[in-house]
């Protein structure tokens, strides 16, 4: 357990002792050094339904409280909340060489991730970043924490537009490279669907027949999935991201369970028609004019939608996957969506009871304008091609900053600084808001960007290659002598704490800004702190404390999905 948590257990029980049982104490960090390291709200709260005095009832609380062992200071502040001055043995302690940097959950969960998700008819776009890294990043983060993440990439690979994708490449497969474009494919089979009608026939009866089964249709149709999933990979890899081809779970890989869900809901009486099609209408939503509002479930000519495939992935992830939470990342737009899926999966009996169906929705990358993130043609950005531009541009930089270095070394770090800087970019902003992509913010080596804390986590690393040792090799404690050094305990000694924060809420900016706090935190220390100069006892235990927050900043990193240098 945390801190944090035992600090809310100890203040739980004494609330209760001093008369307020039901008053639920809230620990959080405080926002100033001179408040503490903790602070207690809900004093008020409680002493307002108790119709008691919150500065007195505070005073009970402290008195009642028994955390001797933790808590160096109590004090009341402003109206009647708790400052709360932590022991400096319990944060040495947490901070210590043999502490686990990471403490599993002590209840291990199934979680699965649905994340990623292009459309495998075109070419990954910005629009797929968001989900990819946002989402990988929380796989790798409960994963760290003892949690059995399954990845579930729901590809979009059926749909009335393979029709003409598969029409258009029969036509054109003398060529070999036909696919090494996807989206010029698309547009070149678009741009002939909608001239030429003979085709549009064509493509049409290349959905029937693909949706009966027809062997040559189905072939040609793995082949083209199987191209297009193979451009992704190689996108995931070169983001470095944890997704592999085994955690594709496409949206057809759900047609055979369509016809049960439509038959399931029938027989739960959920099911309606509407104009020919097969509806669940929901009291919850409503149209316009008052009417409960429909989610259309199958076509009047038969055929299936997006919504009746998540509902077979809810049965499959919270029934036959046994999943304890499934999280989902897509962009704010679908909220509606998933919320009517949720409700009628729980109406259906299609999730498990004790099963959390949570949909983590995020907002848009916009261009420097304020405008949607398009190409100087207005077109979407292809993911390949702004990759490619942070690589360079971080080259440049790196070039620039350390014209000696060896071409081979710059260029892996004109990569990991790069990529890391895109992605590192996205996951510090709040996910629900729109961010503004700029290249300038993101590749500085100041501020709360990537570069910056990988250049802090160099910086450490050659104090270690000036001392000529390595943290293996110190013999000694931590100690603590000063402010900066008891402020460097305290920020490390919470990177559990915010793991388990980013673990439930989904919000991966916390961690971002928490890594951004360490590293100036330990500017401060290195500033105030001289290291090799000191006498040997002193040393080490600055050298453990420098140690410790280097292998902070690599695992934080490392869990965003984000690479860091040795040197730089
Ligand atoms: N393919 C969808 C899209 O590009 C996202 C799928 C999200 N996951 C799901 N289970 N619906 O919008």
């Amino acid at each position: 357990m945390n801190v944090r948590q035992q600090l809310t257990e100890r203040f739980q029980a004494a609330f209760a002792a001093a008369g307020v049982p039901d008053a639920a104490p809230l620990v959080q960090p405080a926002g100033k050094p001179e408040f503490g390291d903790y602070q207690v709200n809900g004093v008020m709260a409680a002493a307002k339904r108790a119709g008691s005095k919150p500065r007195d009832l505070a005073q009970q609380i402290i008195a009642a409280v028994d955390a001797q062992d933790l808590v160096e200071k109590l004090e009341i502040a402003g109206p009647g909340f708790i400052n709360v001055t932590l022991a400096n043995s319990v944060l040495i302690e947490s901070v210590a060489p043999d502490a686990a940097l990471i403490t599993p959950a002590s209840h291990s969960e199934t979680v699965v991730v649905d994340y990623s998700a292009p459309n495998l008819a075109k070419e990954m776009h910005v629009g797929h970043l968001r989900s990819t890294i946002i989402g990988d990043a929380i796989a790798r983060i409960l994963e760290a924490l003892g949690h059995r993440v399954i990845r579930q990439n729901h590809v979009g690979d059926w749909g009335t537009q393979f029709g003409m994708l598969l029409t258009y490449l029969a036509e054109t497969s003398d060529r070999s490279d036909e696919l090494a474009d996807i989206e010029e494919f698309y547009r070149s089979a678009k741009a002939r669907f909608d001239a030429d009608a003979q085709f549009a026939d064509r493509a049409r009866q290349a959905v029937v027949a693909l949706q009966s089964g027809d062997p040559a249709a189905l072939a040609q149709w793995q082949k083209f999935i199987r191209i297009s999933l193979s451009h992704c990979q190689a996108i995931y890899d070169r983001l470095g991201t944890t997704l592999t081809m085994a955690d594709v779970m496409a949206e057809s890989a759900y047609n055979d369970a369509l016809p049960g869900i439509i038959s399931d809901l029938a027989e739960k009486g959920l099911l309606s028609e509407s104009e020919g099609a097969q509806c669940v209408f929901l009291d919850e939503y409503q149209a316009k004019d008052g009417s409960p509002m429909g989610v259309i479930v199958q076509k009047s000519d038969g055929g299936y939608l997006y919504s009746t495939t998540d509902l077979a992935a809810v049965r499959h992830r919270t029934i036959t996957l046994n999943a304890d939470r499934v999280i989902y990342l897509t962009d704010a737009r679908q909220s509606q969506h998933f919320a009517q899926i949720f409700l009628i999966s729980r109406r259906a009996g299609f999730s498990r009871e004790a099963a959390v169906l949570e949909h983590q929705p995020f907002g848009n990358m916009l261009g420097k304008d304020g405008r949607p993130f398009k190409s100087r043609e207005g077109g979407l950005i292809k993911l390949n091609e702004l990759l490619d531009e942070a690589v360079a541009k971080a080259l440049k930089l790196i070039t620039e900053k350390d014209p000696e270095l060896q071409a081979s070394q710059r260029e892996s770090l004109a990569r990991m600084v790069g990529i890391g800087a895109v992605k590192y970019a996205d996951l510090s902003k709040n996910r629900t808001s729109n961010y503004i992509f700029d290249w300038d913010q993101m590749l500085s080596f100041e501020g709360n960007t990537a570069p910056y804390l990988q250049y802090a986590y160099t910086r450490i690393r050659s104090i270690f290659r000036r001392a000529n040792t390595t943290a293996a090799e110190l013999e000694g404690v931590i100690t603590i002598q000063t402010p900066p050094e008891r402020a460097l305990c305290l920020s490390l000694s919470r990177f559990q704490e915010v793991l388990e924060q980013v673990a439930g809420d989904v919000y991966p900016h916390h961690l971002c800004s928490y890594l951004y706090d360490l590293a100036s935190v330990f500017m401060r220390f290195y500033e105030a702190c001289p290291i090799l100069s000191e006498a040997d006892d002193v040393k080490t235990s600055r050298l453990l404390l420098a140690d410790r927050t280097a292998i902070t900043l690599k695992k934080g990193l490392e869990l965003l999905g984000i690479e860091t240098p040795e040197r730089m």
